[in-house]
């Protein structure tokens, strides 16, 4: 083939020109790394702007001799072009595929940080240490209504409407019925009777639940508590067996150093009744802030349960007889893990809530 002749534009021969198109073409494939880039570079080395499509369009001022074998070179040019940037296409496709599985793969073998898990609050963890304690010694568990009744929260254990001893519990009504005639329990005593009213006796059970009662919060008291109570039916039941239980539960629950004592006391629904108290755990029975120098802390309430209660619910005082006793589960938290204050208990304080 003749060399073209020079057209004195510095741009060389035709030939040089495309080998120039197509080599600056082969780099611009080659420094576009993406498939959006690809793209980019397809329009400015292919689209109607590109050096090409001028080189096509400037064939009308070639001397009409040369232009088919320009255009033949022209169409050469565009045709490797074309297979560089199908080679460029699926070699930057097989890439990004590559990359995409990498990012997406699984390693079974790798170890995953455990993740931050969420606990029982310490309230409940006690609640189900108390069950295990008093099933062990072959209690049942039962439950009962929040809500309840004039006649379960207090007529049927022995406090007849207007009965002083009313005032011991700092009642929150709800106003459904007549006035005062339902009401959030003040104790899980009304289960008692539930229990009495649908099981005949003999009765070994706790009932462990919630309460409220109109308090404000302190140090040791919050309105909304938990208690544990305890019935026992039978033939025979004495105080003994009461002060047995009781102290069998105290040493294990709270170990071997800690101990129980009943101090005389009244409930209506007991006779005789007790206050139960146990060793501070705080200073171990020295005396301390806490049990206000006395080596003893209160937990709740028990006693005989009394004749008035039986017949209630029916049952005859003469052949049964039993045992009863109530005492608070965030006391017990607060006693086991010596915390000095109880409102930590509803703070919520996630700092707190981790240590115990
Ligand atoms: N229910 C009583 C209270 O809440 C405690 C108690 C229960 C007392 C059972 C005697 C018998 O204070």
């Amino acid at each position: 083939m003749t060399p073209a002749p020079d057209r004195g534009d510095g741009s060389g021969t035709p030939d040089d020109d495309t080998e120039a198109l197509v080599s600056s073409a082969i780099e611009v494939l080659g420094a576009a790394t993406t498939l959006a880039a690809l793209d980019e570079a397809q329009t400015d080395l292919l689209g109607k702007r590109s050096p090409l499509a001028r080189a096509h369009q400037a064939l009308v001022s070639l001397e009409p001799g040369e232009r088919p074998e320009a255009g033949r070179r022209l169409n050469e040019a565009r045709r490797r072009i074309e297979s560089h940037l199908a080679d460029r296409r699926r070699e930057l496709q097989g890439s990004e595929r590559a990359a995409r599985l990498h990012a997406d793969r699984l390693d079974p073998t790798e170890v995953i940080a455990p993740p931050l898990r969420g606990r029982l609050h310490v309230v409940q963890r006690t609640r189900d240490e108390l069950e295990d304690v008093f099933v062990g010694m072959g209690f049942a568990v039962a439950e009962g209504p929040e809500v309840e009744t004039d006649w379960y929260n207090f007529e049927a254990l022995n406090m007849p409407p207007a009965h002083p001893a009313r005032g011991m519990w700092d009642t929150l009504y709800l106003e459904l019925g007549e006035p005062e005639t339902v009401m959030l329990r003040t104790h899980t005593s009304p289960v008692q009777i539930r229990l009495m009213e649908t099981q005949g006796p003999p009765i070994y059970a706790v009932i462990p639940g919630k309460c409220y009662r109109r308090d404000t919060p302190d140090a040791r008291h919050i309105p909304t508590f938990h208690q544990i109570e305890g019935l026992v039916v039978d033939h025979g039941i004495s105080f003994a067996d009461l002060a047995g239980t009781i102290e069998t539960f105290t040493t294990a629950y709270f170990g071997p150093d800690i101990h129980s004592r009943l101090r005389p006391s009244y409930f209506p629904f007991t006779e005789p009744s007790a206050e139960y108290e146990i060793t501070c755990t705080i200073c171990k029975g020295k005396g301390c802030r806490t049990c206000s120098q006395t080596g003893w802390v209160e937990l709740g309430g028990c006693g005989m349960v009394d004749p008035a209660v039986f017949e209630a619910v029916g049952l005859d005082a003469d052949e049964w007889t039993g045992f009863a006793f109530g005492f608070g589960i965030d006391r017990c938290t607060q006693m086991r893990h010596e915390i000095p204050d109880m409102r930590v208990f509803f703070d919520n304080d996630v700092r707190v809530l981790r240590q115990i």
